[in-house]
């Protein structure tokens, strides 16, 4: 199959409302090489399915540019705005969007049939659905009749829909969402292989940060229409862009403070937060004596000791006292209060550590990052 990628320029939709609240959203720019799987990720309303709806040319962009491989798709200045139905994009929605009157293959074989750009021969269309069946694992399911389905196997009747016609592009809203648990966590791993199978440049939208760490290449969160951060999944985990990136990402600890000495990018800086305590971390910025910087301290990053036996590995070591204790199964989480800053962190299943006691909690340089923006 050809690969062609995704370069999608200061794209902007800006829909007013009622209120005059504006949504949709701002200036997003990424260019995507070919074979990506890139994941939009954000809360609701953050503006994910309109940046699907404008690459897949479902609704008009402000301004913006969309290249798919040497094509262009939209150009707001050159007044460029290729037509849907000849985007060659497949796409998934979130709603089972699978014909119940139909049966697997008539709906698989559909954008074969309405094909306008081309027409199919019979033998054609039916060696290319039957094709697009086996890729998602449904090859006995060809004549059955679409409502006789499981939700698991009528989205990879969408996705086989989605792929039948080799899509320069393939666009997912949400595709695993109406799924139950333990199908959605299969299904993650199915979508992926496909993926890589096929090659295609993938845009992938969800709410779920597991689901976006585990499946991309790529991740851009959005946040009310802005394109926060663009990063591998360890990028956006481990060096998030600032507060909003590591609590949407993850459970992370936030310390507001002011540095007590300065160095660049890269060096550890150590900052005075508000319960007193200096904190020595990971400067993810220029940081000057007297600047107020925010750190973020993932809860797996921090170690507890009793108070008898400090453990005295870390750069940072405070005495607390545990608040409470959480036991999830895989792991206890604990509510430790240093002063007026209440500290959660994580520890093995095995630990008990009765709320009461008095700990130490520590934890490195490394893993304290003072976040490049507010
Ligand atoms: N056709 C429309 N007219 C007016 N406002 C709209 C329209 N479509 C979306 N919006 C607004 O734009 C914002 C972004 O909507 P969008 O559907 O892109 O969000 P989303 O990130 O996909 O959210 P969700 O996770 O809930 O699907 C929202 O505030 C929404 O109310
Ligand atoms: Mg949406």
């Amino acid at each position: 199959m050809n690969q062609f990628g995704l370069d999608v320029n200061g794209l902007s939709k800006i829909y007013a409302n009622v209120e005059g609240i504006a949504g949709g959203v701002r200036n997003a720019t990424f260019q995507l090489p070919p074979g990506t799987f890139f994941t939009l990720l954000g809360p609701s309303g953050c503006g994910k399915t309109t940046t699907l709806r404008c690459i897949a040319g479902l609704e008009r962009p402000d301004t913006g540019v969309v290249r798919v491989g040497d094509r262009t798709f939209f150009d707001s200045e050159r007044h460029v705005d290729v037509a849907l139905n000849r985007r060659q994009i497949g796409m998934v929605f979130q709603s089972y969007a699978i014909w119940p009157h139909m049966s697997v293959i008539e709906n698989v074989s559909f954008p074969l049939r309405v094909a306008k750009d081309r027409s199919y021969s019979r033998e054609e269309i039916r060696s290319m659905s039957l094709k697009a069946l086996a890729t998602v694992d449904l090859e006995g399911f060809a004549d059955r009749s679409a409502t006789r389905l499981s939700g698991g196997q009528q989205q990879r009747v969408a996705l086989a829909r989605a792929i039948v016609r080799e899509p320069k592009l393939l666009l997912l809203d949400e595709p695993l969402s109406n799924l139950d648990a333990a199908l959605r966590d299969n299904m993650r791993k199915e979508l992926k292989r496909l993926q890589r199978q096929i090659g295609v440049t993938t845009v992938y939208v969800t709410h779920d940060q597991a689901e976006a760490l585990e499946m991309s290449d790529q991740i851009a969160v959005l946040s009310a229409g802005d394109v926060v951060q663009i990063d591998t999944p360890d990028g956006i985990y481990f060096r998030p862009r600032n507060r909003f990136v590591a609590s949407f990402v993850g459970n992370t600890n936030i310390f507001d403070g002011t540095a007590e000495g300065g160095g660049e990018t890269g060096a550890v800086v150590p900052v005075r937060v508000k319960s007193g305590e200096v904190i020595r971390g990971r400067a993810n910025r220029p940081v000057r004596t007297g600047d107020v910087v925010t750190m973020s301290v993932r809860p797996e990053s921090i170690r507890l000791s009793s108070a008898a036996a400090p453990d005295d590995r870390g750069a940072n070591r405070f005495r607390g006292q545990v608040e409470n204790r959480g036991f999830v199964g895989n792991l206890n989480r604990y509510d430790v209060r240093c002063g007026n800053e209440l500290i959660v962190a994580n520890t093995g299943p095995r630990t008990a550590i009765a709320p009461g006691e008095t700990v130490f909690i520590e934890f490195d340089a490394d893993d304290a990052i003072i976040l490049a923006d507010d």
